[in-house]
């Protein structure tokens, strides 16, 4: 049996012309920052998103991680989304080791605005209150089904938390997604952000790592506090040719995986198995309700070669991915309109 497996982008395995490359990258000690693949990937990506400088990080948890610990610290409050994941998925790092407060807000769709942060900012507090330190926002929003932030949204409530010297800072594990989605670049959307993360292992298909980028001053304190999580890496070449391989040829290819997500999201409508509403799937990634449990739903779809993964007692995720052609989303779109004969 084929196996469809739509549970993550994360699955993605390197393509041949990215091992090729990789075969031959030049490496050295990038502790004694004496790798050049390193160097030139971090140059390419503070390019890219228009910062003065990035850093190579072993995941886009520890992207994120080395902000946290950066602006954490005794008193010191994070404003998040409910859902992000900062708090669902890091392992609750952000409390215990950057020992940040997470005040987070619920949102329908994943995305803070300013109305929604100005109600919990407490920049000015009195003496026995906490302060908030730092916002971060998640783009584009996993759980809430790969939305994007609209940029006017955006700005304006970058704006907003620069005039309160709160530091502000993006998950981008797949911003590429959203600028591909918006017509726009990656650049544009780092404008309204002090620091962001992208990853380079998700459906950009690199086997690892991700880029924290921002002010030269921000990312040179990230190097230390990398170090001290013990993310300073050696011949990391190998794997950052792999990130410039993605990064030079893959982005455009995301197109591609955003229309199998709406392939996928007609076939859920049509099968019966479930629903979700088409103007949701703005990615790569659709959360849909089910109408059995989704336990259920997950486990008859596996038996028939399709992977997704369970979000709730009535949500399952499907991610579209670089591994996963036009032609073998048709072939599982197949399977899904015989739901109700499945078994
Ligand atoms: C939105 C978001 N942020 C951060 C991460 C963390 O990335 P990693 O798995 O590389 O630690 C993920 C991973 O799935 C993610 O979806």
């Amino acid at each position: 049996m084929r196996i469809y497996d739509f549970r993550s982008d994360t699955i993605t395995r390197p393509s041949q012309a990215m091992r090729d490359v990789m075969y031959k990258a030049e490496c050295g000690d990038d502790v004694y920052l004496e790798d050049n693949t390193v160097i030139e990937l971090e140059r390419l990506s503070a390019e890219f998103t228009g910062k003065e400088k990035g850093l190579f990080v072993s995941s886009g948890t520890m992207g994120n991680l080395l902000p946290l610990m950066i602006f954490g610290g005794i008193r010191k409050e994070i404003i998040v989304e409910k859902k992000c994941h900062i708090l669902h998925y890091e392992l609750g790092g952000v409390s215990s080791l950057a020992s940040l407060m997470p005040v987070a807000i619920e949102t329908e769709k994943g995305i803070l605005t300013k109305e929604l942060v100005s109600k919990v900012m407490n920049d000015n507090p009195p003496y026995f209150l906490g302060k908030t330190s730092m916002v971060s926002v998640e783009n584009t929003h996993n759980k809430a089904g790969g939305t994007c932030y609209p940029l006017d949204t955006l700005k304006e409530l970058y704006d907003y938390v620069n005039s309160k010297k709160v530091y502000f800072h993006m998950d981008g594990a797949r911003v590429c997604n959203a600028a591909v989605a918006q017509g726009t670049t990656v650049k544009e959307i780092s404008k309204y952000t002090d620091s962001i993360t992208f990853c380079l292992s998700k459906g950009l298909g690199a086997p690892m790592g991700a880029m924290l980028c921002g002010d030269a001053d921000f990312i040179e304190e990230s190097r230390v506090f990398r170090k001290i999580i013990g993310g300073g890496l050696r011949q990391i070449g190998i794997m950052a040719s792999a990130g410039i391989y993605a990064l030079t040829n893959n982005i455009p290819d995301l197109e591609i995986d955003h229309k199998n997500a709406k392939l996928l999201a007609n076939a859920v409508n049509e099968s019966g198995m479930g629903k979700i509403d088409l103007k949701d799937v703005e990615t790569n990634i659709l959360v849909f309700d089910t109408f059995d449990k989704a336990e259920h739903v997950c486990k008859v779809l596996e038996n028939n070669g399709i992977k997704t993964i369970v979000f709730d007692e009535y949500k399952l995720r499907m991610v579209t991915h670089r591994d996963i052609s036009e032609i073998q989303v048709k072939e599982a779109v197949e399977i899904m309109l015989k739901w109700k004969s499945l078994s």
